[in-house]
């Protein structure tokens, strides 16, 4: 499907050989596209580009997970930031794009851009930030969440456990999910609590259960429930594997169990098992406004390498 509208041309891209066009924005996310097409969590039909001749002045792409007919998330969007009408292009790609590949009657997936920790800052990494949320705020989207984005390199140190805690595996999936609702009273995580606006903690565990946790490859008996020595559980930790680095997946203290610093040894335990992984780091994310959270990981020597501007419609 092509759209022409005055002199811009709106298309999918063809296949892998118009990897190098379509590069031609820079983002982060350039050097996976290849690997993503080959894995099937890209298809040249959710890979749009706005040409004016042979110029790319936009693109946008959806990402999905292996195996679904339809993209989960919309992770790049980019224009030529030294066009003038560089937003008014944008909104037209959006709309050109998300009409062909976003199924009729479904909220169209979330918006993630990852951007420097400072981009708020300079004013030239703030432009290219606001320019690209101001198309897509035309398109009806708006700032749902800023997550902060955080690293961990081998040879950092892992604090020895200090025998307040004991972990021992998770015994069933009831277990996790029982662990899980509980842990949702009190969050200060954006999505968990959008979804308690909408479900029970039970219905929003599961979810969370199902469309995240369920779906790594990476052995569950990495997963680790905290306990006090009475074996009274405190929270929890599950280490995994995505598709592209270790992650410290999710992580929670019970609210009875909050402001002890517990997180500390649970997250060092979490970093534990995946560091056996000979990776060259590991990954992890949370919410600016989940303190407590960014705290911890700071703390454990996770650098804040990136935000994240996390993006929905209604
Ligand atoms: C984030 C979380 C793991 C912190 O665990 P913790 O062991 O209580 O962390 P700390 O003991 O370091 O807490 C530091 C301070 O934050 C406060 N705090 C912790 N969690 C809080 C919450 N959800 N709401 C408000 N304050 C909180 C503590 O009371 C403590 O306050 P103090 O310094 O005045 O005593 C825990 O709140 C939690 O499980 N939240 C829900 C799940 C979640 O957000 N997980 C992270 C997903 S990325």
């Amino acid at each position: 499907m092509t759209v022409e509208q005055n002199d811009l041309t709106m298309r999918p891209i063809a296949g892998r050989e118009e990897l190098n066009l379509f590069s031609r924005l820079p983002y982060v996310l350039n050097e996976e596209l290849e690997d993503d097409l080959t894995a099937g969590r890209r298809r040249p039909e959710w890979m749009w580009v706005a040409l004016r001749g042979d110029h790319l002045l936009a693109r946008v792409a959806w990402w999905g997970r292996t195996g679904d007919d339809t993209p989960f998330l919309l992770d790049i969007f980019d224009i030529d930031d030294s066009s003038a009408d560089r937003v008014d292009i944008g909104v037209r790609l959006l709309q050109t794009a998300m009409a062909a590949v976003v199924p009729a009657d479904t909220r169209p997936p979330e918006y993630n851009r990852d951007v420097p920790p400072d981009w708020h800052e300079g004013e030239v990494t703030r432009r290219v930030v606001e320019d690209r949320m101001l198309a897509l705020e035309r398109t009806g989207a708006h700032l749902f969440v800023e997550r902060l984005r955080f690293q961990w390199r081998p040879g950092t140190p892992i604090p020895e456990p200090t025998g307040r805690l004991a972990f021992r595996p998770v015994r069933d999936t009831e277990e996790i999910i029982t662990l899980m609702t509980l842990v949702l009273a009190g969050t200060l995580d954006a999505h968990s609590r959008d979804h308690l606006t909408r479900m029970s903690a039970r219905q929003a565990a599961i979810r969370h259960y199902e469309e995240e946790l369920a779906r790594y490859r990476s052995p569950r008996d990495w997963w680790r429930i905290a306990t006090l020595p009475d074996g009274e559980p405190v929270g929890f930790v599950t280490p995994a594997r995505n598709d592209y680095n270790p992650i410290i997946a999710y992580l929670a203290v019970l609210p009875q169990h909050r402001g002890n610093g517990y997180i500390d040894e649970i997250l060092a335990e979490g970093t534990r098992i995946l560091s056996t992984q000979d990776a060259p780091r590991i990954r992890a994310a949370t919410d600016l406004g989940n303190t407590p959270m960014a705290n911890a990981f700071q703390r454990a020597g996770y650098a804040n390498f990136e935000r994240a501007i996390n993006m929905t419609w209604h």
